[in-house]
């Protein structure tokens, strides 16, 4: 099971032990840049309150089926529709039975059935129950019908038996849900990503600056950290909040941007330049404000200089990342994109068109197209989310391939 849309994660949590290592692993997923929803089974909070995946995950816990005020919030039919991936964790012996049986006499079970979403279970149960042959044989049921089972894993038990049957680590799960979700195809890679646009100061309260909201460079940013990069994420000034994972250096004009991204330079192996730069500042930056001048409406001249070339400065070191960068073009996107992926040295470019609905400032969809020497790729028109997800996989491949010639 390889989904590279995994991003929003119902957790139910069952009556095992194991309920209590439950609760990090919603902080595990979190890091991880998943969106979680828990639902508990009545026999779980008998373990663990809910009111502790409530602290945790920072939302409501789902528990009943039959409660009106739940219903009228996220009902059981809409969280089945809203999870990406099903995780539950841990499974008991009963909830697999359940499970494999299509029984839906609780929250949990209900969800299971009334979801299109991949399940994933992490059982945890004594040892001799694990290998009780109605447990084999229900597992065998779910793993024929493409539920992904993770573990158990062996050794000492809450009971004193030693053998298979515990629960995964939290950690070992995350990362087999952040596999399914996203392949770890830049593990042990650093990626340095601008993002925003850059505010060039007039006067101690005015800028020029432009529409950018930031929403591509931080899916970018997302999409990395969930392939498994180490991301700094240079940003100007945005709205959103900081992708799990990440780290984010925030600045405001163009040349601290440049300061910001240049000094990591020799840090990075992958340079992603999604910001909106502004290509020119005011010449002059006047430390009182500037007044309008009463009576004279005669035009006024703002003179303005030429802001640094991030991304050409940066494929410009030696040695140098490998440099990608972003091309926003209203006509012929691909002879501009090419144009400037030779002009400012790029290993690789991606380009949309703006001025058309549904792309470029501010919106949650894009259309991109990716080009390189020999190459290119239309990654077609999608959320940002998705297009970011799947440039990260074309990034890493095509640095790979350099890497190896
Ligand atoms: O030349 P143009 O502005 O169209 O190039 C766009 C690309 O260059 C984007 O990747 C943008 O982040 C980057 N850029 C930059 N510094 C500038 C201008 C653009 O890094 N001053």
């Amino acid at each position: 099971m390889s989904d590279p849309s995994i991003h929003r994660i119902v957790l139910g949590v069952t009556a095992g032990v194991a309920a209590y290592k439950a609760a990090d692993l919603v902080r595990r997923l979190l890091e991880r840049g998943f969106d979680v929803r828990v639902v508990m089974t009545p026999g779980a909070q008998a373990f663990v309150a809910p009111l502790t995946f409530q602290a945790v995950s920072g939302r409501p816990v789902h528990r009943d089926l039959l409660d009106e005020a739940a219903e009228a919030a996220m009902g059981h039919i809409e969280l089945a529709r809203w999870a990406d991936l099903v995780l539950v964790a841990p499974a008991t012996a009963d909830f697999l039975a359940r499970l494999a049986h299509g029984l839906a006499g609780d929250l949990l079970s209900t969800l299971c059935l009334a979801t299109a979403a991949p399940i994933a279970v992490a059982p945890a149960m004594n040892q001799q129950m694990w290998r009780a042959s109605a447990t084999a044989a229900n597992v065998a049921i779910l793993r024929q019908r493409g539920v992904e089972v993770l573990g158990p894993g062996e050794g000492e038990q809450a009971c004193g038996d030693v053998g298979p049957g515990r629960m995964l680590e939290p950690v070992e799960i995350a990362e087999r849900v952040r596999a399914m979700a996203a392949p770890a195809v830049l593990a042990g890679r650093r990626v340095l990503i601008t993002a925003g646009p850059t505010q060039e100061a007039l006067d101690p309260v005015r800028y020029l600056s432009n529409h950018s909201s930031g929403k591509m460079g931080y899916a970018v940013a997302t999409a990395a950290a969930r392939a498994g990069a180490s991301v700094v994420l240079v940003s100007g000034p945005t709205a959103l909040a900081t992708p799990p994972g990440v780290e984010r250096v925030d600045v405001i004009s163009a040349r601290e941007m440049r300061d910001a991204a240049l000094a990591r330079a020799m840090w990075c192996d992958i340079f992603i330049a999604a910001a909106a730069v502004a290509d020119y500042r005011p010449a002059e930056f006047s430390e009182r404000k500037i007044k309008k001048r009463e009576g004279d409406d005669s035009p006024r001249t703002l003179e303005l200089v030429r802001n640094p070339d991030i991304l050409a400065e940066l494929a410009a070191t030696n040695p140098r990342p490998f440099v990608v960068g972003f091309a926003a073009e209203t006509h012929d996107v691909e002879a501009n994109a090419r144009d400037k992926l030779a002009r400012k040295r790029l290993d690789m470019i991606a380009a949309n068109r703006v001025g058309v609905p549904g792309t470029g400032f501010g919106v949650d969809t894009n259309e991109l197209s990716v080009y390189w020497g020999d190459g290119g790729v239309a990654l077609g028109s999608a959320s940002k989310t998705d297009l970011a997800a799947r440039l990260v996989r074309l990034v890493a491949e095509r640095y790979d391939a350099t890497r190896s010639a």
